[in-house]
C-alpha cells in the first residue's frame, strides 16, 4: 500500500542521509526534546544549536528552569527571538512542577493544553522523548503530503489541515517513532525543500503527485492573495 511504502521508504532514507547527531539527542530526555521543539518552532537548526547548548548547561533540567529567575531564562533566550517562547517554557516549567509532579506529562491532551505547545509540538515530544507512536504537521511535513499524496487548496484553511491530520495518522509506521518523526523534519528540511526540493535524487519520486503531474511549483496551494 503507498501508506506503507511511503515510512519505509522514508525510514531508508533518514538511515542514510537523516541527522543523527543533534544535541538534544544525546541525551534525549522529555526537558531537553521539548526545549529543543520550542526553540525549533521558528528558529532553523544551525542556529538553534549553540543557544541550546548553552540553555542546557545553565538549567540542566525542568526544576531547575522552574526556579531560575526570569531574568535569566530571558538572558539564556537572548537572539533567538520570539520572547514569548521564553515566557512559556519558563510558565510551563512552574505548572509542571506543580501539577505533574516536577515532569513534563507523557499524554498528548495535557502537553496541549501547555502554553505554547500545540499538537504538532505535542507528537513531536511524545514521539521523541517517550517513542509513542503519535503523528507531527509541522510546515515541512504539511508541504511533503501535499506533494506526494497531490493535496489541492491551501494547508491553512481548516478542512485541508484536517484532511493532513487525517493522513499523517494513516502514514505513522508501526515501528521507530522517534525517528520517524526526524526523519520525516529532515526530509522536508534537507530535499523536499520549499523552493527548490531534490527530486532527481528523492526516493519517493515514483509515488509523488506532484513530481509525476509536473506541479511542484503550485503544491503545496499557496495562500490565497
Ligand atoms: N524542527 C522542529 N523540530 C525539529 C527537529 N527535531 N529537527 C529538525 N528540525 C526541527
Ligand atoms: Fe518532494 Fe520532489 Fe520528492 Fe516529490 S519528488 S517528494 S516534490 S523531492
Amino acid at each position: 500500500a503507498p501508506t506503507t511504502e511511503f515510512a519505509a521508504r522514508l525510514l531508508a532514507w533518514y538511515d542514510r542521509h537523516g541527522r543523527f547527531d543533534l544535541p538534544w539527542q544525546h541525551p534525549r530526555t522529555p526537558y531537553r526534546v521539548w526545549l529543543s521543539e520550542i526553540m525549533l518552532q521558528q528558529t532553523q537548526v544551525a542556529v538553534v544549536i549553540p543557544y541550546f547548548q548553552r540553555f542546557v548547561t545553565a538549567l540542566p533540567d525542568l526544576p531547575a528552569l522552574a526556579h531560575a529567575p526570569q531574568d535569566q531564562v530571558l538572558a539564556l533566550w537572548s537572539g533567538l527571538g520570539y520572547y514569548a517562547r521564553a515566557r512559556n517554557l519558563h510558565a510551563t516549567a512552574q505548572h509542571c512542577m506543580t501539577h505533574h509532579g516536577g515532569a513534563l506529562p507523557r499524554d498528548l491532551a495535557a502537553l496541549q493544553a501547555l502554553p505554547g505547545i500545540g499538537r504538532s509540538t505535542a507528537g513531536a515530544i511524545l514521539s521523541q522523548a517517550w517513542n509513542e507512536p503519535v503523528p507531527i504537521l509541522d510546515g515541512n511535513v504539511k508541504r511533503v503530503l501535499c506533494r506526494v499524496f497531490g493535496i489541492e487548496g491551501w494547508p491553512g484553511t481548516p478542512a485541508v489541515e484536517k484532511q493532513l491530520w487525517a493522513l499523517a495518522e494513516r502514514l505513522l509506521p508501526q515501528t521507530r517513532p522517534a525517528d520517524w518523526t526526524q526523519a520525516q523534519m529532515d526530509f522536508g528540511a534537507t530535499l523536499c525543500t520549499r523552493a527548490r526540493p531534490a527530486c532527481p535524487r528523492c526516493p519517493l519520486q515514483d509515488m509523488c503527485v506532484a513530481y509525476r503531474s509536473n506541479r511542484i511549483a503550485t503544491l503545496p496551494t499557496p495562500r490565497p492573495s
